[in-house]
């Protein structure tokens, strides 16, 4: 699959995953609520991990398994398009201090908003290593694209500071 059509899945699938955020889909009947477009993407970041995880074992072991490795890092790319398009306005809900129930309440800084470009970037950024990684001829090579996935997940390399990344 090309990375366009990635991309365009990428898209879709947040637009599935929002149901309807209030300015891209204003004309709809039944917006997603802030609550529900956090449980969408905490949703999906969880799946990410959880394709991750699998990855970070190959990687730390050594074992690479380049099909299922490759499978697992079409799916990060694809997730990864899709998820900064899953941070409405309304659901800026950051609140120094705040007790959070982290398996509901979002873990998202509010930087994100006041940085969503870099924010994007930084998403786009790593679904490239992802993507990279998904297309990796040989181990070295998705080796070196999967750490570079897993590098650039480091909160402290990110400048939207992507708080609750549990990298
Ligand atoms: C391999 C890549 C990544 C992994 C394994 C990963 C893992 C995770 C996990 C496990 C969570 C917690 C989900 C939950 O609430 O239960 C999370 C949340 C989050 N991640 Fe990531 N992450 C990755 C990449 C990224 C990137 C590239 C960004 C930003 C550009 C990012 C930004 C965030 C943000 C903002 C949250 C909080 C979402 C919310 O609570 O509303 N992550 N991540």
């Amino acid at each position: 699959m090309s990375r366009t059509r990635l991309l365009i899945g990428g898209v879709c699938l947040a637009v599935a995953l929002i149901g309807a955020s209030s300015v891209a889909l204003a004309q709809d009947q039944n917006p997603a609520t802030p609550k529900e477009v956090v449980f969408a993407r905490k949703t999906l970041m969880t799946s990410i991990g959880t394709n991750m995880y699998v990855i970070d074992g190959m990687l730390e072991t050594g074992k690479i398994d380049l099909v299922s490795g490759r499978a697992n890092a079409e799916s990060i790319s694809a997730m990864l398009m899709a998820f900064p398009h899953l941070f409405p306005n309304s659901t800026n809900l950051w609140k120094a201090n705040a007790v959070r129930d982290p398996a509901t309440d979002t873990l998202a800084d509010a930087g994100i908003w006041e940085s969503r470009s870099f924010f994007y970037k930084d998403a786009m950024a790593a679904s490239k290593y992802a993507f990279d990684a998904s297309r990796a001829q040989n181990v070295a090579d998705f080796r070196k694209s999967a750490r570079d996935l897993r590098q650039s997940t480091r909160t402290e390399q990110s400048s939207a500071k992507p708080i609750g990344c549990a990298c």
